[in-house]
């Protein structure tokens, strides 16, 4: 109820602003009250293995919200089981002029065109650095704006490289609906050549730190039957450590007629809802349990989580959700599934 309350307040904000606005408050050490209130001690551990790596519940937070790790810590305040920040990539960039976020809020959705606004990878490791954060920390990686997709790959393994000793797991987004061409990346040869030498750089990087950093690669939700079944093939063939489904939708027909339904950008939220979860089970067909699968995509209720975890989902993330039913989500998620 609390929530709701202050959500009305908040939505009469731009939602880019509200969103920073959120973080900030709740990163102020005087915010301790309200933390007491929306935020969910969970003191006992799943202890949930996946990618080699033990998480002490099933639910994360989706990349996008905190790119550029600044607000580590009162994200692990939350209760979640882990954290993905970023998008980063190897130079700080502005992304899209402003405004490129609004809301869609009969049908609980959100249309974003951020483009990968960032500080850049080198920012994100002194973020990390001052976090002291011992959980579970993923860090989604992507590709400057400025480099051609020819040229792509070589922004993921700078990212790599760098960020290797920081990170509980990495994630590759070859998803973003707002970088131009950055899908074709998940089709072709150009996967293939990607996917080689991110392995290749792991295991230089596992032969010279001693340590294994699993690789998850992003997917997005429109990609076709057939395309499908061609990357989770590769994904096998590769032996990449996860896969994450999905990122945001470009299918306009989830959301015609409302407010803003013609903004460009990717949707999530509710109307991804079904689409996300139909590639869950796809995926789960395809990998045959031999890859485990991160299931995001409109999560907003104890069913809807329950739904991604039945679809073949070992671990689930949120992001769009939080922003229409709050912390308290998080509490009721965590303890129902
Ligand atoms: C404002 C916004 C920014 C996002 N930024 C990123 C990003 O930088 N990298 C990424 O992989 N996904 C990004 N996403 C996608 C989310 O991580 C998630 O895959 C998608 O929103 C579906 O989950 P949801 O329905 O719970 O929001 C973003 C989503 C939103 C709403």
């Amino acid at each position: 109820m609390f929530y709701y309350l202050i959500r009305k307040l908040l939505f009469l904000i731009d939602p880019e602003k509200s969103h920073i606005f959120v973080l900030k408050c709740l990163n102020f050490k005087q915010a301790q009250i309200l933390k007491k209130i929306c935020f969910y001690k969970n003191k006992s551990s799943q202890n949930i293995k996946c990618m080699g790596l033990n998480f002490s519940n099933k639910l994360g937070t989706a990349a996008g919200i905190d790119k550029n790790g600044e607000y580590i810590n009162c994200l692990s305040e939350m209760g979640f089981g882990f954290i993905e920040v970023g998008t980063v990539t190897p130079l700080p960039q502005y992304g899209h002029p402003k405004p490129r976020l609004f809301r869609i809020t009969q049908m609980e959705g959100i249309i974003n065109r951020m483009g990968f606004n960032n500080l850049g990878i080198d920012n994100l490791i002194k973020n990390i650095k001052k976090s002291h954060f011992k959980g579970i920390l993923g860090v989604n990686i992507g590709k400057n704006r400025d480099t051609s997709i020819k040229n792509s790959i070589n922004d993921y393994l700078v990212c790599i490289e760098k960020i290797y000793n920081y990170a509980s797991y990495i994630s590759i987004n070859i998803s973003s609906p707002n970088t131009i061409d950055l899908r074709t990346l998940q089709h072709g040869t150009i996967l293939n050549e990607l996917l080689y030498n991110i392995k290749n750089k792991q295991a230089e990087l596992h032969k010279k730190y001693f340590k294994y950093v699993p690789i998850a690669i992003k997917i997005s939700p429109d990609l076709s039957k057939k395309e499908l079944k061609y990357i989770s093939k590769k994904l096998i063939e590769y032996k990449l450590d996860g896969v994450i489904a999905t990122n945001t939708t470009l299918d306009r027909s989830l959301i015609s007629g409302y407010k803003h339904s013609l903004e460009e950008g990717g949707i999530s939220g509710l109307p991804l809802q079904k689409k996300s979860t139909n590639v869950i089970l796809l995926l789960s067909k395809y990998l045959q349990k031999k890859i485990p699968i991160i299931g995001v995509g409109g999560i907003n209720s104890i069913d809807s989580a329950q739904e991604k975890i039945q679809s073949g989902a070992t671990l689930i993330q949120i992001y769009s959700g939080l922003v229409y039913h709050g912390p308290y989500l998080i509490r009721k998620i965590i303890e129902n599934i």
